[in-house]
């Protein structure tokens, strides 16, 4: 009897330790994103990627604020000067959301509009990308941390001079608790569950533009079942 007691002490007390960690899920009723300094003439300094690439996980990382219908805060830096407005594609798709041009601030955070922008969206979940990975993006994470958000960095949608700058960065930030993860982990993470809306029927098509790994798997699946032959030697064996 006391041996069992013993146990089961012993036995809650590591599953207590075990749950000590806390595995924070997206949550897409209380979840926002933010486009920052995706600008066209800072586009020249994201030379961490294939500029084809990067172009895309722009455009990319906006959409999924498009398909899940979460707040979004755009934001710009001196856009009149070389560093050059927001890509047409990016402001095309959200007509009506708080689009803050910073005239100096290069902490976005550093601006009250944008600030009470954020605050107005009443989230407590941030999902961003920037251009500079380690200024424009890394700067507003630190700032959002302190301010008490919980953040993901979409490491797709940020960009910078090199591989070690990019790597410095997201390792500050995830020294700050930042999550520092794929644009597809992100948009897994606030689906949850493909029989959800939004689920397949909304997420495939964003694959199928911007993650053709998945997209054209889901194509090819499409035309097997559709109009497939299975051709000779194919099949279990
Ligand atoms: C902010 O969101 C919380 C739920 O997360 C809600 O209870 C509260 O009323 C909201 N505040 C405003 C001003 O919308
Ligand atoms: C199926 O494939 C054949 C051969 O390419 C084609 O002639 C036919 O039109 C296709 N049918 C459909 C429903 O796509």
């Amino acid at each position: 009897m006391k041996f069992t007691a013993v146990l089961a002490m012993g036995l809650s007390s590591s599953l207590a330790a075990a749950s000590s960690f806390k595995y924070e899920r997206l949550d897409k009723d209380d979840a926002m994103l933010l486009v920052v300094d995706h600008q066209v003439g800072l586009y020249s300094l994201a030379r961490d990627f294939d500029p084809t690439l990067f172009r895309d996980s722009i455009i990319a990382h906006a959409g999924i604020a498009d398909v899940f219908k979460l707040p979004v805060v755009l934001t710009s830096s001196a856009d009149t000067g070389p560093n050059g407005p927001l890509p047409q594609e990016v402001l095309d798709m959200f007509p009506d959301s708080p689009f803050i041009q910073r005239q100096g601030e290069v902490n976005a955070w550093d601006n009250s509009a944008f600030r009470d922008a954020v605050i107005a969206a009443n989230k407590s979940q941030i999902i961003l990308g920037g251009i500079t990975t380690d200024v424009c993006t890394t700067f507003l994470a630190l700032s959002l941390r302190e301010a008490g958000y919980s953040v993901w960095a979409n490491i797709e949608a940020s960009g910078t001079t090199s591989a070690v700058v990019r790597d410095a960065a997201n390792d500050q930030m995830a020294r700050a608790g930042v999550n520092v993860v794929s644009m597809f982990a992100i948009a897994m993470d606030l689906m949850r569950d493909w029989r959800k809306t939004p689920g397949a029927g909304e997420l495939i098509p964003w694959l199928d533009q911007h993650y053709p790994v998945w997209g054209y798997l889901a194509r090819s699946h499409y035309a097997a079942v559709n109009n497939g032959t299975i051709q000779p030697g194919e099949g279990p064996n």
